[in-house]
Formats: C-alpha cells, structure tokens, sequence
C-alpha cells in the first residue's frame, strides 16, 4: 500500500530526536518498518515505533543527515508519503526479556516490548545515550519495565560509559530468556556477546540502505541476507554469521564502508 498520511502530532522526545504520530490503518507487527518521504525528497526506512491504528501509529525519527532533518523539522498538518509496513516482526512469546537499546534503537524496540509485556511477558531495559536530555522514552518503558538501567557516554545520567558495561551486571542478577537489541551495530556485536556468555538466545533490529523494501534491488543486502524482508529482525546466530554485523554497511551508491 502506497498513500499519503497527514501528521497530526509532533511529539518533541530529545534534542535531535521527534515522534511524528499519524492515522495508517494497515496491520503492523512490532519491530517492523515503513518506508516515508516528504514530496520531492528521498524515501528512508523507519520502524513503526507505535504500531497499533489506534489511537495513532508513529515514527521516531533521530537527526542524521539531510532527509531525517527534514523528518524532524515537520509541523502538524503536514502530508507525507508512505508504504509498508515491511520485514519480519520480534517473537514475543520469551516470558524475560532484556531490551539493551542505544540511541533511536528505543523506538522499534519499545512497541515489542509493550506487546510483550501486555501478553505477560517481563521486561527489562538497559537504555544508553550519549547524554541525559538524549535518553529516549525513559518514561515509556518505566510504565511498564520491571527495572529500567540507564547509561551516558558522558555520564550524565546513570552508569557513566557505554550501555554494554551495563551487562555483565545485569545479565549476572537474574535469568532471561531473550536479550532484544537495537542500536549502534558495534553495541549490538557486544550485546551479542555478553548473551552469548551468559546462554541467552539474542534477537537484533538492524539497519541498512533501502530502495525497493520487497527484494528487488539488493541495496540492504547483508551476506546472503536481505534486511528489508528476511530482517530487520535477525538471531544471533545469523547477525554472527555475517562477516559484515559490526564492521562494514553499504552507501547509497552500494559502496562498502566501515559501519
Ligand atoms: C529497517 C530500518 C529502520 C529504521 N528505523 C529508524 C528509526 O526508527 N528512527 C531513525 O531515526 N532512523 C531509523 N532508520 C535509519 C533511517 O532510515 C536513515 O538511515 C536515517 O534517518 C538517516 O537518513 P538521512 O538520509 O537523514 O541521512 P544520510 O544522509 O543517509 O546519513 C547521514 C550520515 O549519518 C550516517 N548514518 C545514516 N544512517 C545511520 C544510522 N542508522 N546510524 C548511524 N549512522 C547513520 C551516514 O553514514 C552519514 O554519515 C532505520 C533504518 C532501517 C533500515
Ligand atoms: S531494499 Fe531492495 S532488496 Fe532490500
């Protein structure tokens, strides 16, 4: 489904960081994407950070270059293009889960957790920023978390440094039965490893240059993987399959760069 949605609500979440809230009826799963644009500009990939068609699915979308500016600059009342939803969805049936989320990683990551929860799952949250006022939907999740941990880089708020120093911690106190993650891909390649030590089955969001989102086009190609239909939801045993999880992505010109 293509169509235009009108944005009827700017929710301002950090400094570089906005909630665009609009009316999309087609069913969504948590952990899945849509494709939007404003006329005249790119299309880029955005998980649904709300999903459900009532009262409003959302985007959350983090400052990074020219057309995620644009993104976070919109008022209310705007048109904006979209399609989807695309990829595959978390399984939300694990009854313990730890979410380890760095950055904008919170906004696919909060809406599983939600669903998870309303199906009586526990969940705990491991939430990393670069500083306070870039902490994303802390109050969101302590509605509903068993425990929220936070970290800064600069230390802030919480524990000073990286989310992952968090782990060993937290994964030490008490038993899960899936670690879920999404955020910087060298923070996935440690949260990947901790739960490794620990036995915990690992599920990772990730992201990769989209055109087409059905498979055609071979730009989010990651080893034989496509991230727009076989991801952006991927176990650990596939992310560490891939030479590529943590070290290198393509460019919009299908260069390979470091990632
Ligand atoms: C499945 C999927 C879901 C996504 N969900 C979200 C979401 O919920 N919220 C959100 O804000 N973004 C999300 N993204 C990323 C988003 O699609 C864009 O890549 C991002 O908004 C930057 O686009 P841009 O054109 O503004 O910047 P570009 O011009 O493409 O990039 C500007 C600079 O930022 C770097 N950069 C681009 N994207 C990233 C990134 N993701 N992480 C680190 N550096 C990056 C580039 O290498 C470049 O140096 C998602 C991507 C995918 C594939
Ligand atoms: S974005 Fe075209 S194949 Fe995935």
């Amino acid at each position: 489904m293509r169509t235009t949605v009108t944005i009827e609500e700017v929710v301002r979440e950090t400094p570089s960081t906005v909630t665009l809230r609009f009316r999309y009826a087609p069913t969504a799963l948590p952990g899945q994407f849509v494709m939007i644009w404003l006329p005249g500009d790119d299309e880029v990939p955005m998980s649904l950070s709300y999903v459900e068609p009532e009262p409003l699915k959302g985007v959350t979308v983090k400052v990074m270059g020219a057309t995620s500016r644009h993104f976070n600059q919109l008022e209310k009342g705007v048109r904006v293009g979209i399609r989807g939803p695309y990829g595959n969805h978390f399984d939300l049936t694990p009854s313990n889960i730890l979410l380890v989320a760095g950055g904008s990683g919170a906004a696919v990551l909060a809406p599983a957790a939600e669903a998870a929860h309303r199906r009586g799952s526990k969940v705990s949250v491991a939430l990393g920023a670069t500083t306070a006022n870039e902490i994303l939907f802390r109050d969101r999740f302590a509605r509903f978390a068993e425990e929220v941990f936070l970290s800064t880089d600069d230390g802030t708020e919480g524990r000073k440094g990286f989310v992952t120093n968090l782990l060993p911690e937290i994964l030490s106190s008490r038993k899960f039965d899936a670690v879920w993650s999404c955020g910087p891909e060298v923070m996935m390649v440690k949260t990947l490893r901790a739960s490794e030590e620990h036995g915990v089955p690992f599920f990772g969001s990730l992201e990769r240059q989209m055109k087409c989102a059905i498979n055609l086009c071979d730009a989010c190609a990651f080893g034989p993987y496509h991230v727009c239909t076989e991801g952006p939801v991927f176990d650990g045993k596939t992310l560490a399959s891939v030479e590529d999880f943590g070290t290198f992505k393509r460019d919009a010109s299908g260069q390979r760069v470091r990632a």
